[in-house]
């Protein structure tokens, strides 16, 4: 589905991607783990064509993404769906306005439609209809979470990239869109790739995880796998995240 192949960055002298490389699978959710700083949002702008690409490769959904035309760049472009760090919705749109802004902006599909599949969305992420007509301001952090989320899922992305998706919120809500995740990954075939560090979510959620530790990948595979590594820097890690 996706593969990163001796993937470095550097910005001015700091090397914040050493030679990274890891492979994704079909259906997967998939965490990217790592200290502030260690580069994991530039890793997701890189694949998501938002940054280049210094040395190495990364291939998605078969196409290498420094060598696609064009067209393929527009084609993979509506494969993917994205949830960014701090991603916020558009305060002077309300719910179902903020869910169909892309299909509004980038395709030809009438406005009824639109907002159909709007409200469709929106039920899938666990929201109720009457909350369509409300505005940001009106909205919990939690319902905010998973209105992006509905605006992420709105052209049926095979591939969902979160960035931090449940930062900030209550455990409880945390949880709740840590079960959404799961449900809908399950019920819509996704490949989601998740940076995170919430302890629950790498234990409960996350298939398999890479941890980036001084611009190196120190670590892939299942939290048991993790444990069971009995690593310094990997107990650290995942011990520091109970803090
Ligand atoms: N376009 C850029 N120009 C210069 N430096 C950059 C650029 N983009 C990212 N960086 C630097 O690269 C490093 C990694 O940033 P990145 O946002 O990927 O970290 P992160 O792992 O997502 O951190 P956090 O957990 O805080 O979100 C940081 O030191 C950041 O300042
Ligand atoms: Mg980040």
């Amino acid at each position: 589905m996706l593969s990163v192949k001796n993937l470095s960055t550097a910005f001015d002298k700091k090397i914040v991607h050493d030679n990274i490389s890891l492979n994704i699978n079909e259906n997967e959710i998939f965490g990217i783990l790592g200290g502030s700083g260690s580069g994991k949002t530039t890793l997701v702008r890189q694949i998501i064509l938002l940054d280049e690409i210094q040395s190495g490769d990364i291939e998605i959904l078969g196409l290498n993404i420094k060598k696609m035309k064009f067209k393929e760049r527009d084609y993979i472009k509506h494969n993917w769906g994205v949830l960014f760090q701090f991603g916020a919705l558009f305060s002077s749109l309300n719910v179902v306005e903020n869910i169909g802004i892309m299909l509004k902006e980038n395709t030809k599909l009438p406005k009824d439609l639109i907002n159909d599949i709007a409200y469709t969305k929106l039920k899938m992420v666990g929201l109720d209809a009457s909350a369509g007509k409300l505005y940001p301001e009106e909205l919990s952090g939690g319902m905010k979470k998973r209105v992006a989320l509905a605006r992420s899922l709105a052209h049926d992305p095979k591939i969902l990239f979160l960035d931090e998706p449940t930062s900030g919120l209550d455990p409880a809500s945390a949880k709740a869109f840590d079960n959404l995740i799961v449900e809908l990954r399950d019920m819509l075939g996704l490949t989601v790739v998740i940076i995170t560090h919430e302890l629950n979510t790498i234990k409960n959620v996350l298939d398999r995880f890479c941890i980036i530790s001084d611009a190196k990948l120190i670590f892939t595979g299942t939290y048991e796998e993790a444990i069971n590594a009995n690593n310094d820097k990997i107990n650290k890690f995942l011990k520091l995240q109970k803090d």
